[in-house]
């Protein structure tokens, strides 16, 4: 069956092959697969179904129709307040599902751990594109709830120097927090920053030690963009701050 290489990834080399996608194996492939399957079983529908290996060694997993955003422009219904809300239904649903499980090895629950749009499948629901699902598992491990959450924060709003309305930006994510449940919001903001800080040295620290993935992110811009990301946040750290409140 033919093979088509999937835009959208930095580092995985993903391709499609019918109805699969073949994804080379992530750090740790036991705990990807076994959190896969945990979600088949729940008949949770928010995550590829895990499809076993293929003959290349590389991880199957079934193809999800739809859009995923991970180009720079997007249409609108992707960030709109709805699809916002829905990210973090959607997110506390695989929370709860994991909440308290082996899976979860004493932490609260299963993180993803890189929810982003570019990790996200939107369809259309009643005519507007919403998100159905979550990509890229690879990284899923124990956490807390905000780290989660945070990330959420970050990547979907963007915060950072291209904001142009810190007031919105800070509404909407009050509005993650809130569609979430989140019942202790007052890590929140300092849970962005760490995951800044976290990714910037992930990056930099990869791409010194050979990381060709890490490499290309870092010629990217990656790390300069981020660390600027960081400032950002802490300049306007009390806006954000007070919406929670
Ligand atoms: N299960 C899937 N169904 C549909 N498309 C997928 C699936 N997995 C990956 N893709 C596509 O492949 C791209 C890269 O996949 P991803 O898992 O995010 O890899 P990377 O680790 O490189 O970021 C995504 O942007 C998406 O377009
Ligand atoms: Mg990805």
């Amino acid at each position: 069956m033919p093979e088509s290489h999937l835009p959208g990834g930095f580092v995985s080399g993903v391709v499609r092959v019918g109805d699969t996608v073949r994804r080379s194996p992530s750090a740790r492939p036991e705990f990807v697969s076994a959190l896969l399957r945990w979600f088949e079983a729940a008949g949770w529908d928010g995550a590829p179904r895990y499809l076993g290996t293929d003959d290349e060694g590389r991880e199957v997993l079934g193809y999800l129709d739809g859009h995923v955003a991970w180009e720079p422009r997007q249409p609108a219904a992707v960030s709109s307040d709805e699809s916002l809300a829905a990210v973090a239904r959607l997110v506390r649903a695989f929370h709860d599902l994991t909440a308290g499980t082996a899976l979860a090895g004493g932490e609260e629950v299963v993180c993803h751990n890189d929810l982003s749009p570019k990790n996200t499948v939107y369809r259309p629901v009643d005519g507007e594109l919403r998100p159905v699902a979550f990509i890229d598992w690879d990284l899923a491990a124990p956490g807390a709830r905000i780290h989660d959450v945070a990330h959420v924060c970050w990547q979907y709003l963007g915060l950072g120097p291209s904001v142009t309305d810190v007031a919105a930006a800070a509404r909407r994510v009050r509005l993650i927090a809130d569609s979430y449940g989140l019942t202790d919001r007052r890590q929140l903001v300092s849970t962005v920053l760490w995951w800044q800080d976290r990714c910037r040295r992930g990056i930099r620290s990869g791409a010194a030690a050979g990381d060709p993935a890490m490499r290309r992110l870092r010629d990217a811009g990656v790390v300069t963009g981020v660390r600027r990301a960081h400032q950002w946040v802490l300049e306007h750290r009390a806006v954000f701050e007070d919406a929670l409140r």
